[in-house]
């Protein structure tokens, strides 16, 4: 074997954890049954959970270890069920109580000695508290484990105390920084592991990889060759169970404050000096510090605003936004955004970054697209460089996980015949039959298991990307007449796509 197989080979493998407790707040709600527990059992089943570890849900409905376990067993994790989950249940328990209530943090923290001591983990185990709640809790929850004596680290950090937070961080700029300060009375920075899922993903963990372990793209990933940058994110389901909290928030927040702004900067940053966590988070804030901020007179000019009607997804007749339940009436949110924006450095300027993502759109599909300029010049008259399609990069976020690079090429027949050809990958021909591409849950979970704060994002870049944000989100709330008017697209359609055309997307 070559020195640098053998260096894959050690890369390719798992990392195992030391023991953890895994402490979920919210562990009745909704993302711990759909993601937080199978993630944890399927890191389990692949013996990446120390069998020292142990998991403690905590939430107000008053229940025994016994009966969430069966609720485990029957409900969330029934469709996975396997030999291994009674072993896996076993790590499991439960405490109720109040989240404003001492008490509740002092039995928390008499059951994780319990449970840990009995593990025969003891004083060495590293926890991690999950809170799978609503952020207004968060400022009631941090207090109480920190009056608790349950974040407290030693000198040397460890064992760790590490807290993961869901977003939204926040709601502007202003609370986004009241949110920070309240952390951090409580919590160091090192200590805070807030999730974007989308960093989870495998095909967004690959943009990286794809940049920097490559030499052919880096060349030409630059305004000298980039004609435009497309990065979307659409969705064919509406706002489901979520209709309160996304009317109060919208799609902007929902979407471009954590993952459209997270995926430009990982498309668009420099090189990092390395691949450990500050490096790269420090290229992901230079690059957000240097896009440019829309000014509040040509917000109407980059940024499309629109909100989906009554209409027919996949053949199904759905109720438009409005008439959704726990949606206001007359509401005004946005369920569909399309933004123009420019990176002012060296590197990118004037290419146009293309960002939308919506709701109830006609199919489910996030991608990349990188368009290069045309040829400079056609040598194959009649035809003119024009008529020769230019290059593309497509990155298949989800589904169909994937990309593929688009080039002309000759087609058999008649000597000047061209046409476009694609260098097509897609991840499910390397998958074993059956295998899935692993969760972004998993991926997550495990990193906050080893102290790895690459796949989060730092206090700094929340509060940049609200920077970037807050104006557009005032501008519309106090009906600027420059910001542009709420648009309206059939559920089921392609979006608001006239007016996103004058964006500059391409048909
Ligand atoms: C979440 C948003 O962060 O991402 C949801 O709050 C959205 O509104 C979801 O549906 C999309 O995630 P995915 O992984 O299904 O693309």
């Amino acid at each position: 074997m070559s020195d640098t197989s053998r260096w894959r080979g050690s890369l390719c493998l798992e990392v195992n954890p030391l023991p953890n407790t895994i402490i979920i707040f919210g562990a009745s709600g909704d993302l711990t049954g759909r993601k937080l527990l199978p993630a944890l059992f399927s890191l389990f089943r692949r013996g990446l959970l120390h069998e020292k570890s142990r998991i403690v849900g905590c939430a107000r409905t008053p229940m025994t270890d016994d009966a969430y376990r069966e609720r485990l067993r029957t409900g969330w994790l029934a469709e996975l069920r396997s030999p291994e989950l009674e072993r896996f249940l076993e790590l499991v328990s439960y405490v109720h109580g109040d989240y404003g209530d001492a008490d509740f943090y002092a039995r928390i923290g008499r059951r994780l000695d319990e449970v840990e001591s009995a593990a025969g983990g003891g004083g060495f185990t590293g926890r991690i508290f999950y809170l799978a709640m609503p952020p207004e809790l968060y400022s009631a929850v941090v207090p109480q484990l920190a009056a608790a004596g349950l974040l407290t680290e030693s000198a040397s950090g460890l064992p760790w105390r590490h807290v993961v937070l869901e977003k939204p961080f926040g709601h502007d700029l202003d609370s986004a920084r009241q949110l920070d300060r309240e952390l951090h009375r409580h919590l160091t920075e090192r200590q805070i592991y807030r999730i974007d899922h989308y960093l989870g993903k495998e095909t967004v963990q690959n943009l990286m990889i794809l940049r920097f372990a490559n030499t052919i793209f880096e060349p030409v990933w630059n305004a000298g060759f980039v004609d435009s940058v497309e990065i979307s994110i659409a969705e064919s389901v509406g706002v489901e169970h979520r209709a309160g909290y996304f009317d109060r928030t919208g799609l902007l927040r929902d979407m471009f404050q954590n993952h459209l702004l997270e995926l430009l900067a990982l498309v668009a940053m420099e090189p990092p000096a390395g691949s450990d966590a500050d490096s790269i988070r420090d290229e992901k804030l230079k690059l957000l510090r240097s896009l440019r901020p829309i000014p509040p007179d040509a917000i109407g000019r980059q940024v499309v605003r629109a909100q989906y009607t009554a209409g027919a997804v996949n053949g199904i007749a759905v109720p438009g936004y409005r008439e959704e339940r726990d949606v206001a009436p007359g509401s005004e949110t946005e369920t569909c955004v399309a933004m123009r924006l420019y990176v002012d450095n060296w590197r990118w300027r004037g290419v146009p970054f293309l960002l939308r993502s919506g709701k109830r759109l006609a199919a489910k599909s996030s991608r990349i697209i990188i368009r290069f300029k045309p040829v400079p010049h056609s040598v194959f008259a009649p035809l003119t460089a024009a008529d020769l399609a230019p290059n593309r990069l497509v990155i298949d976020i989800q589904p169909s996980e994937g990309m593929r690079l688009e080039l002309q090429a000759k087609e058999p027949g008649p000597k000047l015949c061209m046409g476009t050809l694609s260098l097509d990958f897609k991840y499910a021909s390397i998958l074993d039959d059956g295998q899935n591409m692993p969760d972004a849950y998993e991926r997550l979970l495990l990193d906050c298991m080893l102290g790895d704060q690459t796949l989060f994002i730092r206090s700094d870049t929340i509060l940049r990307a609200w920077e970037l944000l807050t104006p557009i989100l005032e501008a519309w709330q106090r009906g600027d007449p420059a910001a542009g008017e709420l648009l309206f697209y059939p559920a089921g359609s392609p979006g608001p796509v006239a007016a996103e055309r004058k964006l500059g997307f391409a048909p």
